[in-house]
């Protein structure tokens, strides 16, 4: 860990219209982070009260240090809220879900009564599969309506999902199967990006070799002639819901059940089974899509993330659902036929709350502005950011160019872990550029130095919460000792492992990951996995891996690497090695440069020292090398 230093802090500040202010539903932060401060509890029944349970919680949260229960004895099922609740009253015919596809005029929209009730008949095929509450299905697919009815669908019944981003390749599948020990993995014969089809289900026949959990693959096909079948095991997506009744009762579940477990990167090979539960996630969720975006009942709702991902969990599946939104998801990217493809959609759908990663906007920035400039983009209301820190730069272009100088900017701090935001500036405050903003009310965070001594303004610090909070991660699957080194660092706080520093007025700034996670294109990246990788080619003896600024995707892998004998350096070998990771764990994960060396810089005791190697690389002072071998 580093120790507390200096940081010169940009001093503009942007207002939004007062019109945003008096029309959120939060109101201003310092009174409802007051209300907050006042009865914490109080504050998180009253959210939680906003929602249907089928018993109320006996107490609103328990904590022994470091578990935390949130509503204990309350009983509920999430999707009786993200459902049933609309689907019964007035939102029966407004739209859940609009899903665009790659291919122009391929689009299609269901109502809530329409999800719901696909919903209940998918739900039906699962039971009839055999899958109990308790059990654990892997959704590996791409981001078409089927997914959502999958992960809903689970939840309806109490299974426990885990979903792996279609963008990773069978290794990484593999591990993840395992781990969660999935009895049904759901896929699809394929994606579709850039025109290409990315093969899902042959990833799959390859993850579930010496996965003996898996009992049973679901396929759904999308391209004709239909992909043939080659097992016992394996099942139609469509056949499966054939027959099956649209009428399925939610399992009752208790607030601490577990919803879903999803995997994020680690600083050891194995990534890391964040474990969320029931109730508390569900308040976490709905209070944060409706309070923090201040979604309105015609908002046309776009989060450009997958559901593989938290944000897609959060913020494009459970949250706006459950505050019963339009929400619009595509399998498009950003610059696919070309870089107009996402404006367009804005301005045919009506898009009014944009919510997408710093490394899209600075794709953009790239292409210039006369893309955005050919659409009607005056639908916008609100944008929003998540991933990694929002530069200044990005922000300005953000708020101008797309937002037109009009819509505030929110930059969303969180994590899989805590499963909800923490830190944004909400709608009608004062926007500064390069600060996420407060915590949330709801949410207490500070900057600290090692010892867990807050630091003054100006001097950055680890970032740490002070506080249970309703979605907070419950458990490591598998590893509870893992889940308690996040609370134990520091005493009595959840350590985030990232650095930061706060303002005079209390904006904090995220400065980055303070260990050895590497963020590429806003996703989480374990060094420790990507050389493991690397370790598994045959050339390879040893590896080490660091992140090296990138214009684009903020951080780009740079992987330093020591041959076997018998091995020669050349530019083949390190095609070899990028293919190597890239079919392993996915194009994420790919290093965009390799480096042949002879040794790598390593404590005494053996470990290597990655920021060494990052100094040099860029040219900067190591810092202390006092423990370094030689
Ligand atoms: C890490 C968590 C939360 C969903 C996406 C990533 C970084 C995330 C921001 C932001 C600066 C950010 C942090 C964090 N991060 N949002 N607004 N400003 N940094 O979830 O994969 O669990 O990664 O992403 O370093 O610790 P994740």
């Amino acid at each position: 860990m580093p120790e507390t230093f200096d940081v010169k802090l940009e001093k503009k500040t942007y207002r939004p219209d007062p019109s945003y202010l008096e029309g959120s539903s939060m109101g201003d932060w310092e009174t409802a982070y007051g209300r907050f401060m006042d009865d914490p509890e109080g504050f998180w029944a009253g959210i939680a009260g906003e929602l249907e349970w089928f018993r109320t919680w006996d107490r609103v949260k328990e904590w022994k240090h470091p578990y935390a229960r949130w509503f204990t004895g309350a009983k509920l099922n999430i999707t009786h809220n993200c459902l049933d609740r609309h689907a019964a009253g007035d939102r029966r015919n407004k739209v859940a879900l609009i899903w665009r596809g790659e291919e122009e005029g391929t689009e299609r929209m269901y109502t809530y009564r329409q999800l719901h009730r696909l919903v209940m008949r998918f739900a039906n095929a699962l039971k009839k599969m055999g899958i109990k509450k308790g059990d654990t299905v892997c959704i590996y697919m791409p981001l078409v309506p089927e997914q959502v009815v999958a992960i809903l669908a689970c939840a309806r019944i109490g299974a426990v999902h885990s979903i792996v981003y279609g963008g990773f390749g069978a290794a990484a599948l593999h591990t993840r199967i395992r781990d969660a020990k999935a009895k049904i993995v759901i896929t699809a014969d394929v994606g579709f990006r850039r025109g290409k089809r990315v093969p899902l289900k042959t990833i799959v026949d390859e993850a579930v070799i010496n996965a003996s959990s898996v009992e049973k693959v679901i396929v759904l096909r999308r391209t004709k002639p239909l992909l043939e079948l080659i097992s016992e095991m394996e099942v139609d997506f469509d056949e499966v819901m054939e027959g099956m009744a649209p009428a399925c009762e939610p399992e009752v579940m208790d607030a601490e059940d577990p919803l879903f477990i999803l995997y994020t990167s680690g600083t050891t090979g194995t990534p890391k089974g964040i474990v969320h539960t029931c109730g508390g996630y569900m308040v976490g969720t709905y209070y944060t899509s409706k309070y923090v975006f201040d979604l309105k009942e015609n908002d046309i709702y776009w989060c450009t993330a997958d559901p593989g991902w938290i944000t897609g969990h959060s913020y494009i599946v459970y949250g706006p659902l459950a505050a019963g939104a339009t929400v619009l998801i595509t399998e498009t990217v950003p610059d696919y036929p070309d870089p107009g493809t996402w404006w367009q959609i804005v301005e045919e759908f009506g898009v009014t709350i944009f919510y997408t990663a710093p490394t899209a906007i600075r794709m953009f920035m790239r292409f210039g502005e006369e893309w955005p400039g050919r659409y009607n983009l005056t639908s916008l209301r609100i944008l929003g950011s998540v991933g990694e820190p929002l530069n200044p730069e990005a922000f300005e272009w953000y708020y101008h160019v797309i937002g037109k100088s009009a819509c505030p900017v929110l930059d969303t701090w969180w994590q899989t872990e805590t499963g909800m935001h923490m830190i944004a500036t909400l709608v009608g405050e004062p926007m500064k550029p390069g600060f996420a903003g407060r915590p949330i009310p709801g949410v207490v965070v500070d900057v600290v130095d090692r010892e867990g001594n807050p630091v003054p303004p100006g001097i950055g610090g680890l970032l740490v919460i002070k506080e249970p909070w309703p979605s907070m991660m419950r458990t490591v699957h598998g590893n509870d000792e893992r889940y308690r080194t996040y609370w134990n660092t520091i005493d009595a706080c959840y350590t985030a492992g990232d650095l930061a520093v706060r303002d005079e007025d209390g904006y904090i700034m995220v400065l980055g990951r303070s260990d050895d996670i590497i963020i590429v294109a806003g996703h989480n990246l374990g060094t420790a996995e990507v050389e493991s990788a690397l370790v598994s080619h045959e050339a390879v003896a040893e590896a080490a891996v660091i992140g090296k600024p990138d214009p684009l995707k903020g951080q780009a892998v740079k992987a330093f690497v020591i041959l076997r004998l018998g091995f020669e350096p050349g530019e083949k070998l390190k095609q070899d090695l990028i293919y190597h990771v890239r079919m392993g764990l996915g194009p994420i994960a790919m290093p965009s440069e390799i480096e042949f060396v002879t040794s790598l810089p390593k404590t005494r005791s053996g470990k290597i020292m990655r920021r060494v190697l990052k100094a040099k690389e860029m040219g900067m002072d190591p810092g202390d090398i006092s423990t370094l071998e030689d």
